[in-house]
């Protein structure tokens, strides 16, 4: 699990479908059958979060929405929801497109771009300006990204092999860890500080000052101080996290694909027409650039393994587990099983065009999860990764330096951690075609029919 940890989960099903492992000392049992995580996903008050990767982030986001316990979870569900409603998904396309400007404007023909930094850089912009209407100053921005490297590293680390003991241990490494924990709560509660210090900015829509207004009422519901930082600290770094490697999979799998971008392009030409960027309106029609994000949230989920604990005795696929049992489940490994995806290896976005109507069974797709714990930012993840290849796709093209870049090792996150490929600008290409192009039509529809995700607006 430790040195081959996708090929070990592979190796699970054939064992059936609740496998019992070790992590470290530790008993847990891994669900490996797409109905078996259904149930598990639809049942969080027998599943709460925790376990080794939820008792570890809990020491980086307090509890806040992503760590807390079931009992906790409707009230702030409730809180956060007004900043993820289904307009903000969409408003989003223009910062998208404004920060995916400012990160391809450092580009030179033939240069070999660090693509992993550069979507680091884009979402970190994005869900900064979501989160305080700001972006960060590049200091900050770069002391984000640099802690969240040493931070996802660890807690994979953290995760398999899960001996508190280890982690106390005055080593270089676990100073990195905690140093890089503390900095990230350093930054945020300037962040805050200065919020609080700077003018009123009364009737601002982002999520610092929701939270701030929520804190300053006196029911029995209002945030803490803590809560408010625990809070900002699970959005940025979930937000910032998960889209990147998303995004940074995507290109990759483009580069090695050559058939599935030359589609991208011609859609992106088309729906564009020479616009520099794709408003809402031209989000649902960017079709095939939704099934390649789609493609690659099933073949690299940036989230790809997941603990729980059982808060009572319960029976899962015929074995009686102990209340405090930890459970795992892995998008990767429901991803890769055949019997739900043929040639389950293979990259093709023209897996989830909506007139291919073969349903996916419950539990067999789960890149956001499911149930009342589903991400909170799926829609906005959609919008904003497809925004964001369409509007580095509409001048770029992404060509490998060398051969195909094969599986990320993964952290806690799953994706290539630093991506190299080399940019060609298409503005040339592009001339050509906008002479000549016709947008296709339009296909309207606000939920995928098969993955019922949310379709862009
Ligand atoms: C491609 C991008 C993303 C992926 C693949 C992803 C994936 C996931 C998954 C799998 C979960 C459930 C974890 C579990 O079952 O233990 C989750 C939860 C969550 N995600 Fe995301 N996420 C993404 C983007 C975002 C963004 C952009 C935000 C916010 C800015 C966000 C915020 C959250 C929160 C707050 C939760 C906890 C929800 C709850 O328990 O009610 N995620 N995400």
């Amino acid at each position: 699990m430790f040195r081959r940890p996708l090929d070990f989960l592979e190796s699970l099903p054939v064992h059936g479908d609740l496998v019992e492992i070790r992590l470290g000392p530790r008993r847990a049992w891994v669900a490996c059958d797409p109905r078996l995580v259904h149930r598990i996903l639809m049942d969080p008050r027998t599943f709460d979060k925790g376990g080794p990767l939820y008792d570890r982030l809990r020491t980086l986001m307090g509890d806040g929405l992503v760590t807390c316990r079931q009992d906790d979870h409707r009230r702030q569900r409730r809180m956060l929801q007004p900043a993820f409603r289904p307009s903000r998904a969409a408003d989003c396309t223009r910062v998208v497109t404004e920060e995916t400007e400012a990160v391809c404007r450092g580009w030179r023909a033939g240069q070999r771009v660090d693509v992993t930094a550069e979507m680091l850089a884009l979402t970190t912009g994005v869900t900064s300006r979501l989160l305080f209407s700001d972006s960060l100053d590049a200091g900050r921005a770069a002391a984000v990204r640099a802690c969240l490297a040493v931070v996802v590293r660890g807690l994979f680390v953290r995760t398999v092999v899960p001996v508190d003991a280890l982690y106390r241990l005055p080593t270089p490494g676990n100073r990195r860890y905690r140093h890089a924990v503390l900095r990230l709560h350093t930054l945020i509660d300037a962040i805050i500080a200065e919020r609080r210090r700077g003018p009123s900015r009364d009737g601002q829509d982002d999520l610092l000052g929701t939270l701030l207004e929520a804190a300053a009422g006196d029911g029995a519901d209002a945030p803490t101080e803590r809560e408010v930082r625990d809070q900002l600290v699970t959005l940025l770094l979930t937000g910032v996290e998960s889209t990147a490697m998303c995004l940074a999979s995507a290109f990759g799998l483009l580069a090695d694909h050559p058939e599935a971008e030359r589609l991208l392009h011609d859609e992106v030409d088309g729906v564009l027409a020479g616009r520099p960027a794709p408003g809402p309106g031209e989000l649902e029609r960017l079709v095939h650039t939704r099934c390649v994000v789609t493609e690659t949230l099933r073949l690299r989920p940036p989230g790809w393994l997941f603990t729980r604990i059982t808060t009572r005795e319960t029976e899962l696929a015929g074995r009686i587990l102990p209340r405090g049992a930890t459970v795992l489940y892995s998008p990767y490994l429901l991803h890769h099983r055949a019997a739900s995806f043929p040639e389950p290896e293979q990259f093709r976005p023209e897996r989830w065009l909506p007139d291919r109507d073969t349903p996916v069974p419950g539990g067999a797709m789960v890149p956001f999860a499911a149930g009342s714990r589903k991400c909170i930012g799926d829609a906005l993840a959609m919008a904003q990764a497809t925004a964001a290849v369409a509007a580095v796709a509409r001048d770029w093209r992404l060509r490998p330096v060398s051969g195909p870049a094969g599986r990320p090792r993964p952290a806690a996150t799953l994706g290539p951690r630093s991506l190299v490929l080399l940019a060609e600008p298409r503005a040339r290409a592009r001339a050509r075609r906008t002479a000549t192009a016709q947008s296709p039509a339009p296909r309207a529809a606000p939920h995928h029919p098969r993955t019922g995700f949310p379709m862009g607006r």
